[in-house]
């Protein structure tokens, strides 16, 4: 029951315009009896009773009856489709609303295909439901009824005869149900995987093509491309083992009809119009056992992929606003690590983790790669939250601040970068999209980026590729920085952000930082000791745990791991600012 309750929350809404459509589905199924009672009337007294006068009215009536019901069912198909669409129009709304909630837990776990899945496909059987499905199940069964009815006041016995053949069709039915719903199911599952790998290959194609992979590129999708074919055809030997018999049940029915008819006929217990108005009603009781079987299918499908939809609009984000959060608008930037440890699942990354920054402080991490140094500033952002210990901005516990608001004085140029597809422009402007032209501008100088920006024909409207598609690394490493400056946040942290760009540039882009973010906590993440030697604190992170933790000066001095990266890097960072190493 769980899926129709769920899909009637979408229809609630349109509880009045459901009603109007049904109540016109209704009048069809009534105007639907007229036909073939005035076909019996015709034979019994137009023909035989010779009485040719009524001809001309009753044909009237007829094609009035027609035309009038294709007007209704226009109306009333037209009032579904628009309900339909307009509850698929919710639902998709509520999945991506679900989406923009959920956290980095539920995209490291969840596959792009999968999700692309249910706003497709899964909502399109959604539709189909509530545009086709709910009102052929009422129309169906209301011509069933009204034809019973109908035979039953003509003749009581007749119409038991022809009854009979109900309880297998019902059981038939009821079969047909269990048996397909669990291949709707993996149709559903099946068609998650077939996306996934089209979407994997779409977004890699580069890989693909740089590792000459096409072939087992095409193995791959014509794995799960058969598996799908295979799985709507488990379905369909499902169901094309019951629609025959549905079918033939039919063929029974008219069997039976003209047996009985016949001897009932010749036994006067019936007229031959009357035969014939039994005999036009029969497409009323075998119309609905042979769309049984189509209507059954269209059913389990919704329900597999309600269920799908279901799932994903019921995962909660384990990172919440707390109940009791502590207002406020900004914060100042003082971020204090107290024996904070993290694991992703199983994985423990970060260890015991102690430190404090305060406004207009640098602090820069260094450490072999795998160490956990993105992991400890994504814990800054609360994108995952620490397993023990505590994370202090400005004294409180990141737990009880509005996630939202945090995020929004906190600017990230993450390691990964992404770029949307849209100009330059929109790109820096994406965290300020009322931002002035000079303020891009500004951003975009500081990030060292102006310089090459201009350099495009189109400026700061050139539009980006897909990713940045189009843009070198170290272009898009800046216009990153660009997008995190221009937010002009309390904490900025730039996670690898010149790792691309050419160490001289790098060095203007750091001098400019320094002049401009006197008043911010900047964490900067980073495996050359030119980027980190000014800061005010330089953590060294191995494993998880901080092993040296001071100035450039003192780090070297311990003659530690520090030491030795420098050692390592000296060369080439001696020829550049050999002057300033002091
Ligand atoms: N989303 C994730 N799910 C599970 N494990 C992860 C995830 N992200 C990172 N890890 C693991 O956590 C560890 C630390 O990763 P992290 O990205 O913090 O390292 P890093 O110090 O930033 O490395 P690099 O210098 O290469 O950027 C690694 O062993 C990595 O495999
Ligand atoms: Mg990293």
């Amino acid at each position: 029951m769980e899926p129709f309750r769920w899909i009637w929350g979408y229809i609630r809404e349109y509880k009045y315009k459901m009603l109007f459509g049904l109540f016109m589905v209704l009048s069809v199924s009534v105007l639907n009896m007229i036909n073939p009672y005035i076909s019996g009337i015709i034979v019994d007294r137009v023909i035989l009773g010779k009485n040719v006068g009524l001809l001309t009215g009753l044909i009237g009536i007829m094609l009035g009856t027609t035309l009038v019901k294709s007007v209704i069912r226009y109306v009333f198909q037209m009032n579904f489709e628009y309900i339909s669409q307009n509850v698929v129009f919710k639902v998709r709304e509520n999945i991506y609303s679900r989406l923009q909630e959920l956290d980095f837990d539920f995209f490291d776990r969840t596959k792009t295909g999968d999700i692309m899945a249910r706003m497709t496909g899964d909502t399109d059987a959604v539709r189909h439901f509530t545009a086709w499905v709910i009102y052929q199940i009422f129309e169906n069964l209301m011509i069933f009824i009204f034809a019973m009815t109908m035979l039953f006041t003509i003749n009581f016995y007749f119409a038991l005869i022809l009854l009979a053949v109900a309880p297998f069709i019902g059981f038939l039915a009821y079969n047909l149900a269990q048996e397909v719903r669990p291949t709707f199911f993996a149709i559903r599952e099946q068609f998650s995987r077939l996306n996934s790998v089209v979407q994997e290959n779409i977004s890699g194609n580069r890989v693909v093509k740089a590792f000459a992979k096409e072939d087992y590129e095409i193995f791959k999708f014509q794995r799960e491309n058969d598996a799908f074919r295979d799985r709507n055809l488990d379905s369909a030997r499902v169901w094309e083992k019951y629609l025959p018999v549905l079918d033939s049940m039919a063929g029974v029915l008219l069997v039976i009809m003209v047996i009985a008819g016949g001897v009932f006929v010749i036994k006067g217990y019936l007229t031959l119009g009357q035969l014939v108005t039994f005999n036009s009603f029969i497409w009323a009781l075998n119309n609905p056992m042979r769309i049984a079987g189509w209507l059954i299918n269209d059913t389990q499908r919704f329900v597999a992929a309600s269920a799908k939809i279901r799932i994903l609009l019921g995962t909660e984000p384990k990172i919440k606003n707390s109940e009791f959060i502590i207002k406020s608008d900004t914060i100042k930037g003082f971020v204090e690590f107290r024996n904070v440890s993290f694991s992703y699942g199983d994985e423990k990354v970060l260890e015991d983790i102690s430190f404090k920054a305060s406004p207009g402080q640098t602090v820069a991490i260094i450490g072999p790669t795998g160490s956990g140094k993105s992991t400890l500033v994504s814990l800054i952002c609360r994108f995952y939250d620490c397993d023990r210990g505590e994370l202090l901005i400005d004294g409180i516990n990141v737990k009880d601040m509005d996630i939202r608001m945090l995020r929004a004085n906190i600017a990230a140029a993450m390691q990964d970068i992404f770029l949307f597809s849209d100009t330059i422009e929109g790109n820096i402007a994406y965290g300020v999209p009322d931002a002035s032209v000079e303020q891009v501008e500004w951003a975009a100088g500081i990030a060292g980026a102006s310089e090459f920006i201009e350099g495009f024909p189109e400026k700061y409207d050139t539009i980006v590729g897909e990713r940045g598609v189009g843009l070198s690394g170290g272009q898009k490493q800046r216009i990153a920085l660009a997008r995190a400056l221009l937010k002009n946040p309390s904490i900025l942290i730039l996670d690898d952000t010149t790792s691309s760009v050419d160490m001289e540039t790098e060095h203007e882009i750091h001098k400019s930082l320094n002049s401009f973010y006197r008043e911010k906590t900047t964490f900067i993440i980073a495996h050359r000791i030119s980027s980190v030697k000014n800061a005010d604190m330089i953590l060294v992170i191995d494993n998880g745990r901080i092993i040296e933790q001071g100035k450039h000066e003192e780090l070297l001095a311990g003659k530690g791991y520090y030491y030795s990266v420098f050692i390592n890097q000296f060369g080439d960072f001696d020829n550049v600012y050999g002057q300033e190493v002091g």
